[in-house]
């Protein structure tokens, strides 16, 4: 596991911008994994600047997303298929139909949680995944407790979760209780990992993830299994990690 420091928010986006930019350049028809949630915002407007400079060509990148809220249309703008297009997808020359986000509004759960397993299964595995952090210590939607070896499924939305998402809705009632996520089985299988975290108030659990037990009580601890797992993290977000 590799750590990096960014001294602020626009650091750590640059970073990992960069780094996301090298494996398209390296491999222009890679599968990215992505995530949403307010810490890749601004890796995503890196990438759309360095796109919109010439720097950068996603004609041939496929992408997958790691999660989305169940019973959302897509039209809805907090569906995680309306935050991909707005922040990325719209913005760049990425072929619409090369990009996946689980299907909210399919209603069999075991049926879309197979389909998007075995779509990924097809596009060779997911080259780099992209991740955020939870407070609790989750990832995708994979809350504390939740098995390690979980692929794709469907799962219900831990209080602490739906306090923490509650400010992009109107109300804490208007959160999504359910909702489908790679499991942390899907996530490991991912060739890299990037995970980028900022501020202070994540500062606690990077140091209990990442230097603390492997134990599902605190799901991207798994990650430190993984061979090739990237870590970007402003100052703040690093500050109670063992130096
Ligand atoms: C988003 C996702 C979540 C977020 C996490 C952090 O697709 O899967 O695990 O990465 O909740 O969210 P932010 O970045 O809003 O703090």
């Amino acid at each position: 596991m590799k750590i990096y420091e960014a001294k602020d928010y626009q650091e750590m986006s640059r970073k990992a911008a960069n780094i996301l930019s090298a494996q398209v350049i390296l491999k222009p028809d890679c599968v990215l994994g992505l995530a949403t949630g307010s810490t890749p915002i601004g890796t995503y407007d890196q990438l759309v600047e360095w796109y919109k400079k010439g720097d950068l060509d996603f004609s041939e990148v496929k992408t997958v997303n790691l999660d989305e809220y169940r019973g959302l249309t897509r039209d809805n703008d907090q569906s995680y298929y309306y935050f991909m297009h707005d922040h990325l997808f719209d913005r760049v020359n990425i072929k619409p139909e090369n990009t996946n986000v689980p299907d909210g509004t399919e209603e069999d759960s075991d049926k879309e949680c197979a389909r998007y397993e075995k779509l990924i299964e097809s596009m060779g595995g997911v080259d780099i995944q992209l991740l955020g952090l939870g407070h609790n210590g989750h990832i995708g939607f994979n809350e504390p407790a939740a098995s390690f070896a979980q692929t794709t499924h469907c799962v219900d939305l831990t209080e602490s979760t739906i306090e923490a998402n509650k400010r992009f809705f109107a109300s804490a009632d208007d959160v999504p209780r359910q909702a489908y996520t790679m499991g942390i089985g899907t996530i490991m299988k991912a060739k890299k990992i990037l995970l980028i975290v900022n501020g202070e108030a994540k500062a606690d659990i990077v140091a209990k993830a990442f230097f603390g037990p492997v134990t599902p009580e605190v799901p991207a601890s798994v990650l430190q299994l993984h061979n090739d797992v990237v870590i970007v993290g402003d100052s703040a977000a690093l500050s109670k990690i063992p130096r």
